[in-house]
């Protein structure tokens, strides 16, 4: 077999078998085959797409690449969850708890942040001495023992992913929906949970800008998984305003504890109930409604927060900031951002408000970076406000006195206000399965 010839057939429409994509796989992760074939095949599957058929196998083919995590040492029904990326969004650490205690299984691997997004794991080790590396044994453990755990990728999982993905960076083929789905559900299936469900994130902090991307986007990852022999359901949810009111580390941190106490923002507390009640109804523990009463009443009756306090005491965390949040180390500068403008927030940039989050220090601009915990923003005014001028429009938090006039700046031109009050927007457009 020769890749020339396969690239010559994608090139041409026609569909790659099981053998030919296994050939191109195998060889692309062994070295055998070039990053310059390769990247042709890439803008082939760009252009012509793939078929359902040919991305389960591919797919496939890219989750058995490396390791494939083995969760049966944990007794119980499995779920998983991913979201494709967005600003503000903390909902792993509420969600996980909810359905901890509502007798669900989550053992977790997730991301750190990337570009304007953050991750889970920068999150919690905003925690002190909070440990995100377990090894395997423990992990299980912690999970047979409170029903959850969360830690950062172990292993090396889906390696032709990771290959795949900076070739795909380089040669514009990032954008593909096909390969999106591929990327991503090649690593859920290699972290070996028995259901998995998705959080598509669509609008101006997000992957998917619109709603039909999102759709699509959403198909292929459920009919791969369904492939895989997974329960697996997606959810649409908005990613055009950021989530919660806090962005940056133990900001979010803080808001994760109010929201499991039940005090938190109305747009996350939503989006993570409904997100809660999907894994439970994933995992087998009732009918879409009874799964939302349940989820309901662990936040109400304090057993979702408990969960979260026994996760952090079981890696090592420090459980005083999580029960008195006043304990959290504060920013040395706190500046308040004020409105110069009467009117409606009509509409706000999320990509730029996760900007403006790492130039005070909450993300990365470089690998090499040091997240400073405390930086971050708390908004107090969002789309569908009404701000008068002199209100305060947010709370920037950080050590870097310097940067306060630039991250400013980009905030204000992040936000449109204007004399219109925009419609309310669903935060869940869509559910497929
Ligand atoms: N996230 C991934 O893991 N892969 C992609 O291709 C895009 C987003």
């Amino acid at each position: 077999m020769r890749m020339y010839d396969l690239i010559a057939k994608k090139r041409d429409n026609f569909a790659l078998n099981d053998k030919e994509i296994a050939f191109m796989i195998d060889g692309y992760v062994a070295g055998s085959i070039a990053d310059y074939q390769m990247a042709a095949m890439l803008m082939a599957i760009y252009l012509n797409g793939m078929s359902d058929k040919e991305l389960a196998i591919l797919t496939d083919y890219m989750s058995r690449s490396g390791d494939c995590i083995d969760l049966s040492g944990i007794e119980g029904v499995k779920v998983d969850k991913h979201s494709t990326g967005g600003v503000g969004d903390k909902t792993t650490l509420v969600i996980a708890p909810i359905v901890a205690a509502c007798g669900g299984k989550v053992a977790k691997m997730s991301g750190r942040g990337l570009g304007h997004t953050g991750g889970t794991v920068d999150k919690m080790e905003a925690i002190p001495h909070m440990r995100t590396a377990l090894k395997e044994q423990e992990f299980f453990d912690i999970v047979n023992k409170h029903g959850l755990s969360v830690i950062g990728q172990t292993g090396n999982l889906a390696p032709a992913d990771k290959k795949l993905y900076a070739l795909r960076d380089v040669t514009a083929t990032v954008s593909s929906i096909p390969l999106i789905a591929a990327s991503i559900m090649s690593k859920k299936l290699a972290a070996g949970s028995d259901c998995i469900l998705l959080d598509v994130k669509k609008g101006s902090g997000a992957f998917m800008k619109t709603i039909d991307d999102a759709i699509e986007l959403s198909e292929k990852m459920v009919s791969i998984g369904a492939a895989a022999g997974k329960r697996t359901v997606a959810l649409i949810t908005d990613m055009d305003i950021p989530l919660g009111n806090a962005i940056g580390n133990s900001l979010e941190i803080i808001e994760v504890v109010d929201t499991l106490k039940g005090k938190g923002p109305e747009d996350l507390t939503e989006v993570c109930l409904t997100l809660a009640q999907n894994m439970l109804y994933l995992s087998g523990k009732g009918s879409l409604e009874e799964c939302k009463k349940m989820a309901e009443k662990s936040l109400r009756d304090g057993s979702a927060f408990d969960k979260l306090v026994a996760m952090v005491d079981a890696q090592g965390g420090d459980t005083g900031v999580i029960l008195n949040t006043e304990k959290f180390v504060k920013a040395p500068y706190l500046h308040e951002v004020i409105a110069q403008q009467e009117g409606y927030i009509e509409k706000m940039d999320t990509e730029k408000c996760g900007i403006v989050s790492v130039i005070l220090g909450a993300g990365r601009e470089t690998k090499e970076s040091v997240i400073d915990f405390s930086a971050g923003i708390i908004m107090r005014k969002k789309v569908g406000n009404y701000v008068k001028v002199g209100d305060v429009l947010a709370v920037f938090y950080t050590s870097k006195k310097g940067v306060l006039a630039d991250a400013e700046s980009l905030y204000k031109e992040a936000l449109t206000i204007g004399t219109h009050k925009p419609a309310k927007e669903p935060l869940i457009f869509a559910r497929v399965e």
